[in-house]
């Protein structure tokens, strides 16, 4: 039943469409596959609403027509390439046997089947059963190179979302490059759009960028190997009075953790053109004979009720289908790491009464973080060498593993599987798995450098290590970091000509290796982390349903990295910690409640010396994780509504809403202070109107409507940084 996708033969139109939005491309002239639409769902098409033709100054014709107004430089088309007078961004580009780019894709053929196809080796959003999408395959062929380019698009049936990614295959008899080859591209006519970006440093990343499109290109994107804290994979185009929640937003999230590109366009008649897909920088991919080269996939949705809206489609689809682990569900633990309580400088004695404590305070799982391995003081050794560091720990990892399970907590371990320190022996038994270019020094990152991943031995050898650790010792979970870029990209057993392939075999390279724990020892669950947030993307959700958010720790700092960071993925994937006062890495001195309920927005943890604290600081701690225990199924897993943005403000405040609406939990923040304050209200969002709500800790009752359009009274405290957390729930 094609219920999802229909195709109009006599008009050759197909229409994508599901209750939330339609999709429409037709076929014009010159078998050109052609952008119609993209929003709110339409019904039907009755082939009125075509793209006009008009004679356009230096614009390129159909080769063998008179037709000047079939301009090929400002038709909305589906996927635009190199050399065929398309002057905008193009999708493709290619270098054929005879040194030209020439690549005209024409319209072949097309299938629609039930589900979706899994996209092999990569990471992807998944189908439950074939019911609940539809996915279309347009077959675009270059009639003399005989290269395919198979443009997939699968709609959900109960998400607004549709998946797309391109299927390049060589049917040609000679070997061709890819020098470029985008996961999607949209056009649209008539839109001043502007972009909502998320840019940032390490330490300071998914900041909120909003900026209007000019005429001209503007590119987002990574050269860093890793889809880095410095750009976000991920776009919103909107329009200039689109907020939370009013107005059109267009959301795009590519499901890739290495380089990328967001091209967007503004051509000479003011369409907007965007592309995603792998940055074409050193990029450069040899396909052979019979060859096939899949893209990554990007992920779309349309929202017609603002930002917010365009976020919660986002959480439900990478919630409910990228992320596979088999802790999606389940509610998150609350860690302790022992990351800013020691550094590197600690031993099984010095970490044993961190977990007493952190056994009398409630929490439920002790994570050992880097220096446990080889003979690891510092940050200048030991990288590769995934053995037990005697002196640390004198009886063997899992003789404290076991007295971390004793004590009735899960125990976490730290590796970072992708690196190499010069002071290994892995280096020097294995001096060419260090990435390099020969007869070049590679360049040093905090001391470290990157493996050749794109090889598998080197792959088998971290998994073969990791692996004896696994089975020795009892692991409950998996601190997954990556603490620098990508630089001296060369795989050792490549071709001189196919070393443009070494960024993305890189990815791919980390994709298995990841995938060979995610499959072999699922009853582990694996956190993210690099460098904090520098991979944090839709692609690693995949394998890693939860990321350390941001190595900043500081709750005033972390409210614009996870107001950011909300805007594409779900709060049960960032984990957030609450840290020394006056904080490590701004020096800024917040209370403790404040730094609780900053990071009870995401998964909570500590990552300071439970030994050290005060009294009084100790007792917050365990009334804190109480709380959290009652709340964290809704906060976890809840939908989210953001209030306040303290990017544009001095409060920030957002709130989560159990599905069935019984329940939600509220945080408002104060950054600074003022004297004789102007008064402020927070309205709430996400209610049920009729129902009514008691706040349980002053045991008042508000109806639904009133909390959402009266607003509650902002507290007025002289204090900076003070904040409020609100638990209510519905009453009969
Ligand atoms: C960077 C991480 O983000 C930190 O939490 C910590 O694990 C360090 N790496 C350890 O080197």
């Amino acid at each position: 039943m094609r219920d999802l996708i229909t195709f109009d033969e006599e008009n050759k139109v197909f229409h994508l469409h599901n209750k939330d939005i339609s999709y429409l491309m037709s076929i014009e002239d010159g078998k050109t596959l052609s952008h119609l639409y993209f929003g709110k769902r339409v019904n039907g098409y009755h082939n009125q609403l075509r793209y006009p033709r008009v004679d356009r100054g230096f614009s390129g014709n159909l080769p063998g027509s008179l037709d000047r107004t079939f301009s090929r430089d400002s038709l909305p088309k589906e996927y635009s390439t190199s050399g065929e007078m398309d002057y905008r961004t193009p999708s493709a580009i290619v270098r054929n046997p005879d040194g030209s780019n020439a690549l005209f894709l024409k319209y072949q053929d097309y299938s629609i089947a039930n589900g979706k196809p899994d996209l092999k080796n990569l990471p992807h959003s998944w189908v439950k059963d074939d019911n609940e999408a539809q996915t279309l395959t347009i077959k675009l062929v270059d009639e003399v190179s005989k290269l395919e380019f198979d443009l997939l698009y699968t709609i959900y049936r109960d998400y607004p979302i549709i998946a797309r990614s391109v299927l390049v295959k060589n049917n040609g008899d000679d070997s061709i490059y890819l020098e470029k080859a985008s996961s999607m591209q949209v056009d649209f006519v008539d839109r001043d759009f502007e972009t909502i970006t998320l840019p940032g440093a390490h330490a300071n990343e998914r900041h909120m960028q909003r900026q209007r499109i000019n005429q001209g290109v503007h590119v987002y994107g990574s050269r860093r190997g890793a889809s880095s804290h410095q750009m976000n994979p991920f776009i919103a185009l909107v329009d200039k009075d689109t907020d939370e929640f009013q107005g059109d937003a267009y959301g795009f999230a590519f499901v890739y953790s290495g380089n990328h590109a967001i091209e967007v366009e503004k051509d000479q008649f003011n369409q907007t053109r965007l592309n995603i897909g792998i940055n074409d920088y050193n990029f450069n991919w040899k396909l052979e004979k019979g060859a096939e080269f899949q893209t990554p996939e990007v992920i779309m949705t349309y929202s017609s009720k603002g930002l917010n809206k365009m976020s919660q489609n986002f959480h439900k689809l990478i919630h409910d289908r990228i992320i596979r682990s088999k802790y999606k569900d389940q509610v998150r633990p609350i860690l302790v790491n022992n990351w800013e309580a020691t550094y590197f400088d600690f031993n099984e004695e010095k970490l044993k009464p961190i977990v007493d404590d952190a056994k009398k305070l409630g929490i439920e799982m002790f994570v050992l973080d880097d220096g446990w391995f080889g003979h690891r003081d510092d940050d200048n050794s030991s990288l590769g060498d995934w053995k037990v560091f005697k002196k640390k720990f004198p009886n063997g990892l899992g003789h404290f593993a076991d007295y971390v399970h004793k004590q009735g907590l899960k125990f976490g371990l730290w590796f970072e599987p992708e690196m190499i320190s010069y002071d290994s022996d892995l280096y020097k038994n294995h001096p060419d798995y260090l990435m390099h270019v020969p007869g070049r020094k590679p360049s040093p990152s905090r001391n470290q450098y990157i493996l050749d991943l794109g090889r598998k031995e080197v792959r088998d050898n971290i998994y073969d290590q990791m692996v004896k650790i696994l089975d020795s010792v009892d692991i409950d979970y998996i601190k997954w970091d990556m603490n620098r870029h990508i630089s001296d990209v060369f795989e050792h057993d490549l071709p001189s000509e196919r070393q443009g392939e070494s960024y993305h075999r890189y990815i791919l390279g980390v994709y298995d290796l990841m995938n060979r724990f995610t499959i072999n020892y699922p009853n582990i669950l694996i956190e993210g982390c690099s460098g904090g947030g520098g991979r944090f993307d839709a692609g690693m959700a995949y394998y890693t349903p939860q990321i350390w958010a941001s190595d900043n720790s500081d709750a005033i700092a972390r409210l614009t990295i996870q107001y950011g960071t909300s805007l594409v993925y779900p709060q049960s994937m960032m984990t957030s910690h609450v840290s020394v006062s006056p904080n490590e890495q701004n020096g800024r001195i917040t209370p403790f409640d404040t730094r609780g309920a900053v990071a009870m927005w995401g998964d909570l943890g500590y990552e300071l010396d439970l030994t050290k604290m005060s009294e009084e600081d100790s007792q917050k701690v365990k009334e804190q994780v109480k709380d959290y225990k009652a709340i964290r199924q809704v906060t976890q897993y809840g939908d989210l509504y953001r209030l306040k943005n303290p990017k544009y403000g001095n409060q920030a405040a957002w709130m989560v809403v159990s599905p069935n609406q019984d329940e939600a939990v509220v945080t408002w923040v104060q950054i600074l202070s003022y004297a004789q304050n102007y008064l402020t209200k927070t309205k709430l969002a996400g209610l049920d109107p009729k129902k009514h709500y008691k706040d349980l800790a002053t045991g008042e009752i508000y109806g639904g409507d009133e909390l959402m359009e009266m607003g509650i009274y902002d507290p007025v405290i002289h204090k900076d940084f003070a904040s409020k957390m609100y638990h209510f729930k519905a009453v009969d």
